[in-house]
């Protein structure tokens, strides 16, 4: 069949980076002011990463470094004592594989979430685009049925949301801000502002609008490519909300349909995933 390449890690599927990127995040010692960033992969993770940068910085413009650079499953060590204060650290791992620390230091979470469908398109043409590192190269048909099924990095979306559910329901003390796809597309200033409200930074009007306007699709996908990294390209292709249309059958929209009353009684049961 169409291979796919994963690693385990404590028996669950994560990308195939190093063990010990996944060993060491759990004991990374955080500062007060650090600001965690996570969400399941292509749910706007480095567009959001790249708004809370440029708030914490007061600064409309997009970062030199990319969220590359504070990811955490890289297993970065002792670079990570070089990032400036405030960092925005990032990670797709459920949380408790991340720093120990974050309930004493009362850590700022921003969590990223999207439409399920949106995401498995996005999710597929991520796969796609990096073919030259073999992850995984086959049909839309063969990905829904590995993401559904959670044979994909970081299993499936049902499951990684239920248990941040679950998380903000056991642990009220936590500091955290669910950050929508949707709302993003559908309002950006008001989205940046919310976020800087979370943050207690305060913004005035130009700094948000030249916020919003960097973090345009196509000046953050600029931006990117002189990164110089190939890898990039992947993450910005269409930013758009319904893509799922031009690509699921009816029964796979009816799959996952049936698959979100998993997250029913829970602050993602309205995921607007029938746009
Ligand atoms: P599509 O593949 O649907 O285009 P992540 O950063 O978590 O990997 O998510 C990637 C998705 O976010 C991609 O979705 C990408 O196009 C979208 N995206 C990135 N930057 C964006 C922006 N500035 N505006 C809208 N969508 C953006």
């Amino acid at each position: 069949g169409h291979e796919h390449k994963v690693r385990s890690y404590d028996g669950k599927l994560v990308p195939p980076f190093e063990e010990k990127g996944y060993r060491e995040m759990r004991d990374l010692q955080l500062r007060d002011d650090d600001i965690l960033l996570c969400g399941y992969p292509k749910t706007g993770t480095h567009w959001t990463w790249e708004v809370v940068s440029m708030i914490v910085r007061k600064e409309g413009e997009i970062s030199k470094v990319g969220k590359k650079s504070t990811f955490l499953e890289l297993g970065l060590g002792k670079l990570m004592d070089g990032i400036p204060s405030p960092r925005v650290l990032s990670s797709h791992m459920w949380f408790d594989y991340l720093p120990k620390q974050i309930s004493d230091k009362k850590t700022k979470l921003i969590l990223t979430v999207r439409n399920p469908k949106d995401t498995a398109v996005s999710y597929h043409n991520h796969h796609v685009a990096l073919k030259a590192l073999q992850l995984y190269d086959g049909p839309f048909k063969n990905w829904f049925q590995l993401y559904m099924d959670g044979q994909v990095e970081y299993g499936t979306f049902f499951d990684y949301y239920k248990d941040w559910d679950n998380v903000i329901k056991s642990k009220p003390d936590l500091s955290i801000l669910v950050v929508n796809y949707e709302d993003l597309k559908e309002d950006l200033p008001r989205e940046i502002r919310k976020i800087a409200d979370f943050l207690q930074i305060s913004l005035d009007d130009q700094l948000v609008e030249d916020i919003a306007k960097a973090a345009g699709f196509e000046g953050m996908k600029k931006a990117y490519l002189d990164l110089k990294n190939f890898i990039f390209k992947t993450f910005f292709r269409k930013g758009d909300v319904g893509d799922w249309k031009n690509w699921f059958t009816v029964a796979q929209s009816e799959r996952v349909d049936e698959a979100m009353k998993a997250l029913q009684g829970t602050r993602f049961q309205n995921l607007r995933y029938t746009l």
